[in-house]
């Protein structure tokens, strides 16, 4: 399983199985011309095409006097299950390029929202691409050269790295842990479920935007972890603010992982045995109106704060929904209100982007039917 198919119902990199590596670019546009616009997307999901079967995105040695079409340090690499995923973000449906009817409502801006300690340089975007893939020069080519086809018509606004997966999207997986040594994914969505992707995933009949439908909404949050704080706070406590225990990953109401997480519990004293404001209580559908989220993050490491001399270090958190107004909004405004994690955590970026459906065959584009 190398190559991971890209044309298809949905984009790949959203139900398929969460591989180690992650590239991420925003981008801003710069042209001011659709038809711009509309060739580096077409341009992008040929190349899309090229590079998740494991292929350049043109010839290396086309000629002694020509740049290279392809910068070439993928050469040789396997595909690594590489997908890349590309959605718009708000702004693309500014003024600027007549596109405003066709906006979602569920792409309406992230409200401000508890706790948030955002970096405008590290949040928004016309345009993202996600490419993921078991091997990080795979993932990183990607957004390299993406940013070269882009030549002219859109740049960088910012980008990601992210060294391992914090989520599990399919029971075949092992559920990875996270920077603070917990195991994360385990009450994740996972691609067997086809029924939940139906209803808390994937974009269906409900859209005021048929452009939308088998899409998805990504929201990408950049979380720093305090983490030097966090490796002073003692064992009971770090299990308290989860709810769960650090080794087994099992709830503080269970023995093992997959065990269900019984919020009524009580101990001797009449304490609940999982905190309110614990993670898995606040974040649980049970006490969201039965929302769920698809959690697709990874670890990061941007080196150390100069400001400080702490790390840069966190969790890449990466979301899927139908629609972030019911899902992604309400349930962070709990947390960044209430969750114990949050003596932890900074949100430092923030990017909402509409994930238009798969694409059906070469000559196929993102967001084809805008244009
Ligand atoms: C569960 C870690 C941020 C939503 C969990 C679990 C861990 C965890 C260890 C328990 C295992 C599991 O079921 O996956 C973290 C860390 C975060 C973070 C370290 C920040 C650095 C968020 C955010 C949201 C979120 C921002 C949503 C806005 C959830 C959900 C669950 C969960 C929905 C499953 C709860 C359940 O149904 O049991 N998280 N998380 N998490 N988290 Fe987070």
């Amino acid at each position: 399983a190398e190559a991971v198919p890209f044309y298809g119902a949905h984009q790949a990199g959203i139900a398929t199985p969460a591989q180690d590596r992650l590239a991420f670019g925003a981008f801003d546009i710069t042209s001011r011309d659709k038809t711009a616009v509309q060739t580096m997307l077409a341009r992008w999901a040929a190349a899309a095409a090229q590079l998740t079967r494991g292929e350049p995105v043109g010839a290396v040695d086309i000629s002694p006097h020509a740049p290279p079409i392809d910068t070439g340090e993928a050469v040789g690499l396997p595909a690594s299950q590489l997908t890349i995923t590309v959605g718009f973000g708000p702004t693309l449906f500014d003024d600027r390029f007549g596109l405003s009817r066709y906006r979602p409502a569920a792409l309406a801006d992230i409200p401000p929202l508890p706790g948030d300690t955002l970096d405008p340089n590290r949040s928004g975007g016309d345009l993202c691409v996600q490419a993921c893939a078991n091997d990080p020069q795979v993932a990183f080519h990607v957004i390299r050269n993406f940013a070269r086809l882009a030549r002219g018509t859109a740049v960088l606004r910012w980008s990601q790295l992210g060294f391992g997966r914090t989520s599990s999207t399919s029971t075949s997986q092992d559920t990875p842990r996270n920077l603070m040594g917990f195991k994360d994914g385990t009450n994740n969505i996972k691609a067997e479920d086809t029924r939940s992707f139906d209803e808390f995933v994937w974009v269906g009949a409900e859209t005021d935007q048929d452009w939308m439908r088998g899409g998805s909404y990504l929201v990408a949050r950049r979380i720093r972890m305090l983490i030097e704080n966090w490796d002073t706070d003692f064992l009971l406590d770090q299990e308290q603010v989860f709810g769960r225990f650090k080794t087994s990953g099992a709830p503080l109401t269970g023995k093992s992982e997959s065990d269900t997480v019984n919020l009524a519990a009580k101990d001797g004293e009449g304490k609940p045995v999982i905190d309110l404001n614990a993670h898995i209580r606040l974040a649980a559908p049970a006490t969201n109106g039965g929302q769920k989220l698809l959690r697709r993050g990874y670890s990061y490491t941007d080196g150390i704060d100069p400001q400080t001399g702490l790390l840069d270090a966190g969790l890449f958190f990466i979301v899927f929904q139908k629609d972030p107004r019911t899902q992604f909004v309400p349930i962070q405004r709990r947390l960044g209100g209430h969750d114990l994690l949050n003596e932890y955590i900074r949100h430092t970026g923030s990017g909402l982007f509409a994930v238009p459906p798969g694409l059906a065959e070469a000559g196929d584009y993102f967001g084809k039917a805008l244009f």
